[in-house]
């Protein structure tokens, strides 16, 4: 199928996502490649929202994070677990929503720009974690719940919901 950039700045985010989510799902079909998924979603999100940055980190080891797939300006290369919003989202297994990232004690900064951001675990089919996908925006606040829910369904691909 040609692969078609969404531009969805303008829609109400449950309409954006729910078209965001039926386009991924259509662009990955007879895709098994965690990699090349990682790769597409990170681009079609990006430009459907015009992120700053947007992507994953990969959890390479026990307690250690690299930075996967992703689009934006340079990210860190790596973060341990427990270390900023991605280190966090990624020991404690759970999405983190933040409004403001001065707010957020041991924030990393890899770009100045950033001012909130929304980090999601990702889970293979077993249910281990292999990466977080995290999104930054120069605007404080950009995050919600609608977003929390949209990206965690998303997420779902890796564990295999929508796969072909
Ligand atoms: N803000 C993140 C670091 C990663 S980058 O912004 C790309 C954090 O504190 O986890």
């Amino acid at each position: 199928m040609a692969e078609v950039t969404l531009d969805l700045r303008h829609a109400p985010k449950d309409r954006a996502y729910a078209q965001l989510y039926a386009h991924i799902i259509a662009v990955l079909a007879g895709i098994d490649d965690d990699v090349t998924a990682m790769a597409t979603v990170a681009a079609l999100v990006h430009h459907a929202f015009r992120h700053l940055w947007t992507g994953f980190y990969r959890v390479v080891s026990a307690d250690l994070l690299r930075v996967g797939p992703y689009q934006g300006t340079v990210g860190c290369l790596e973060i341990r677990f427990g270390s900023g919003v991605c280190g966090t989202a990624a020991a404690e297994r759970r999405t983190i929503v933040v409004p403001d990232v001065k707010r957020f004690p041991g924030h990393i900064t890899c770009d100045a720009d950033a001012k909130s951001e929304i980090v999601v675990p990702v889970f293979d089919r077993r249910g281990a974690l292999i990466a977080v996908f995290d999104v930054d925006s120069e605007r404080r606040g950009s995050f919600d719940q609608q977003d929390a829910d949209g990206l965690e369904r998303m997420m779902r691909w890796f564990a295999g919901d929508g796969r072909g």
